[in-house]
């Protein structure tokens, strides 16, 4: 599903596909050319037919006025929560988080939503990594450590399973000599990375939980905002259960193509996907690949939840925005503007997370 083109299957000519290509980032080509100094154009974008609920909040905010097709749930909570007249099960609710709760996810997101057991795209190829964030921010380097067997290696925060270490730069050469293992900065592992999974964890080989495999619960409080959130798409009488999260990791470029999530018991429980930093677009499609998506945007702070018909639809993420005019997170780079946060704003200028949290059984 991930990649920065990551359609894999002979769905080149369904309607979804086609909506996938309309908005994904291209470069003009002829601003790649080696020779020319300019810096190479996305291609322009027609955006006339994405669905902004951020417009649509403000003028319902002030005359009530909502177009054809959306209406606003009959159900008191804090925020308005929009839904599609054709599309039962599918909830929209912009700006549903302060500036203060999308600064806490982003950072938790980045420092401890990736530490083992939580499993990340890293975990296949090197096994579990610590503290990553921390080593990009001191552009540590992971290297191969050769443990002599009997030797005491249970200094857990330096040494990760699979044998790997930080090293700084300065003693990366004593390392390289003789070894196999190509060192890699942990800047670039940061951002190659593309998903973490909190919670019971998920066996991407097999598509399915494996509840075997070691893991936390979901942090207490991100499982009361989900609780509190999934509440508008819930029977009456019912609470979510938070039991399974994955937080997508987007740079620019990247793409989550269309997929539907089918792995939880019962589809009636919503799934709660919240975003954070640059803006995006969500395509919403139908029950095959041929219905033709609606496209909308997804700005930091607003959260998705797809509940009962809503999760056999298709749907993904074609392009995020990193460009100055589009990305729309101006507000959150001043939450970041501390020197402390700088690590932060760097990261998230040109990035997007969802953390999309479920009720597995
Ligand atoms: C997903 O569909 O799994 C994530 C959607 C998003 O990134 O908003």
């Amino acid at each position: 599903m991930y990649g920065s083109d990551g359609i894999n299957d002979d769905s080149e000519r369904t309607a979804f596909r086609k909506t996938e290509k309309k908005y994904k980032l291209y470069y003009d080509s002829n601003s790649k050319s080696k020779s020319s100094k300019k810096k190479k154009q996305p291609r322009p974008v027609d955006l006339s037919e994405v669905i902004d609920f951020k417009s649509i909040l403000e003028s319902f905010a002030r005359n009530g006025d909502l177009p054809a097709g959306i209406s606003k749930l009959q159900y008191q909570f804090d925020k308005p929560v929009f839904c599609l007249d054709n599309c039962p099960g599918f909830y929209f609710i912009p700006a549903a988080l302060s500036m203060e709760e999308q600064c806490r996810w982003i950072k938790e997101s980045l420092v401890s939503f990736p530490q083992p057991p939580n499993r990340t795209n890293h975990h296949a190829f090197y096994g579990a990594i610590h503290n990553l964030f921390n080593a990009a921010k001191s552009k540590q380097v992971l290297v191969k450590e050769d443990i002599t067997p009997g030797e005491d290696n249970s200094n857990a925060l330096d040494v990760n399973y699979h044998n790997h270490r930080w090293a700084s730069s300065e003693e990366l050469d004593s390392y390289v000599n003789g070894n196999d293992f190509k060192p890699i900065s942990a800047p670039v592992l940061l951002r190659k990375l593309r998903w973490s999974t909190l919670g019971l964890q998920f066996d991407w080989s097999k598509r399915s939980y494996n509840v075997s495999l070691p893991h936390n619960k979901i942090p207490d409080a991100l499982r009361k905002l989900a609780k509190k959130m999934a509440a508008p798409a819930m029977a009456v009488g019912e609470e979510f259960q938070p039991e399974a999260a994955i937080v997508n990791y987007f740079g620019s470029g990247d793409m989550l193509g269309g997929h539907l999530d089918d792995m939880e018991a019962d589809w009636s429980k919503p799934i709660v996907s919240m975003s954070l930093g640059c803006k995006a677009i969500f395509l919403l499609g139908g029950k095959s690949r041929n219905d033709e998506p609606l496209a909308m945007f997804l700005r930091s702070g607003d959260i998705v939840l797809m509940s009962g018909e809503a999760r056999e639809r298709f749907h993904g993420v074609p392009r995020i925005f990193t460009d100055v005019e589009n990305a729309e997170i101006v507000s959150l780079e001043k939450q970041f503007s501390n020197e402390d946060d700088i690590d932060y704003l760097e990261y998230i200028r040109t990035s997007r997370i969802n953390i999309n949290i479920r009720q597995v059984f």
